[in-house]
């Protein structure tokens, strides 16, 4: 479905020798605290959740997406396969998601040229608008239908419109190299590596409809991720400091108790404001009004710089959270106040079940939200667009 799908394949062709015939994998989504697989299979026009898992990363094997504790990280990823729950994992073939705060994903846009001439002209692009040399990424690029009620034709110059925007994805060789040495000491045989955002929009936005713009708010552990969609194609990505840990922090400095309590509390009470009178709601209100402000900032620079050159000219339709802390209570509503815009939690099962309702039996809801990138990393392998 995502234009970016083939910067994945890319990457796997310049990195790794054991193409032949398309294998099917889980999704691997490893952050520097947890890990979560979800193994999807086929079932009468849709999918089934075979095998998922979540395992906890202590502190310190990987810090902001750079491994630091090589050995240590091999047995927890080897430990976090035997753990996993449903049927026992029938392939070690393994689709990985990579930090968003180490890849680059770019929307360019050039005149009109031969397919040749933009593989060319791509490289002068990369040099540009990436702060690494070419030698020192795996990079793949895409041509972004310009006007988007057409069929999707990658990398075929048919536009009838004078000039071309193309995606472009990047992954530093510093940052995957590591990894793929990681998984396979574990054992695994990595298909491909994904940006992180690419596996998230896949999830959550209905595959094969059109869609106005959204905004995607990832609220993870360590930080948040922010990725601005138009149909299925992504043309904004960044990684935010504010997380459920930043504010567990700023909960215990400013209430005086510890993080582990900071935490309780924020998971049972939330944005509950009258709670304490109101006291954990300003301060969790605090930081997270930075949050809603800085959303709204990406969101006008979304409305000046990119929506001019959208052949449908929409404005950003709603936000759509995931990640554990789209559980936490009252957010969806303290951001619609701070931001005038339908606030939605996320559904990460829209493109798996026929039935977006049904639920998997044993991934309740709430915790799905946590598996929202190891699910978009499973679809991965049916991504057929
Ligand atoms: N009901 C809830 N209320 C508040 N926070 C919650 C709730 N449920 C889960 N969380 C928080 O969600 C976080 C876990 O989210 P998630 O699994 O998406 O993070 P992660 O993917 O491991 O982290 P990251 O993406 O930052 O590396 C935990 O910090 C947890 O405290
Ligand atoms: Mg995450």
């Amino acid at each position: 479905m995502l234009s970016l799908r083939e910067i994945t394949r890319r990457v796997e062709i310049t990195m790794l020798d054991f193409l032949g015939p398309k294998t099917e994998g889980f999704g691997l989504d490893i952050n520097d605290l947890s890990i979560k697989i979800a193994q999807l299979k086929r079932k009468m026009g849709g999918f089934t959740l075979t095998t998922f898992g979540r395992h906890e990363i202590k502190d310190g094997l990987i810090e902001e997406g750079e491994i630091k504790k090589e050995s240590e990280l091999i047995d927890v990823i080897k430990e976090a396969i035997k753990r996993t729950q449903g049927e026992p994992l029938k392939t070690n073939c393994c689709i990985t998601s990579l930090p968003e705060t180490e890849s680059f994903v770019q929307v360019v846009t050039l005149p009109l040229m031969k397919k040749e001439e933009v593989a060319e002209a791509i490289k002068w692009e990369i040099e540009a608008h990436i702060p690494l040399a070419l030698n020192e990424v795996y990079y793949d690029w895409q041509i972004i239908e310009a006007a988007p009620d057409k069929k999707p034709a990658a990398k075929e110059l048919t536009q009838p419109s004078s000039h071309l925007k193309i995606l472009i994805g990047a992954l530093p060789k510093k940052t995957v190299d590591p990894y793929l040495n990681v998984l396979k000491k574990a054992g695994l045989k990595p298909l491909s590596f994904e940006i992180e955002c690419v596996a998230i929009a896949r999830a959550l936005i209905k595959k094969g409809a059109l869609h106005k713009p959204i905004v995607i708010v990832d609220v993870g552990a360590r930080r948040t991720n922010l990725l601005i969609c138009c149909d299925q194609t992504i043309y904004f990505t960044t990684s935010l400091l504010i997380s459920n840990l930043s504010l567990e922090k700023t909960l215990s400095e400013k209430l005086d108790i510890t993080q582990i309590k900071a935490k309780e509390i924020k998971m049972k009470v939330g944005l509950d404001p009258k709670h304490r009178d109101g006291k954990i709601f300003r301060a969790l209100g605090e930081p997270l009004k930075e949050l809603a402000a800085k959303i709204g900032n990406y969101t006008d620079f979304y409305h000046d710089h990119i929506l001019p050159e959208q052949p449908r000219g929409e404005r950003i339709e709603k936000i759509m959270l995931c990640g554990g802390g789209a559980n936490m209570l009252g957010l969806s509503e303290f951001l619609n106040t701070e931001l005038k815009m339908p606030v939605q939690i996320g559904n990460p099962w829209i493109n798996i079940f026929n039935n977006p309702e049904e639920a998997s039996p044993g991934l309740p809801f709430d915790e799905s939200l946590s598996f929202v990138t190891a699910l978009g990393l499973a679809l991965e392998n049916y991504d057929q667009a």
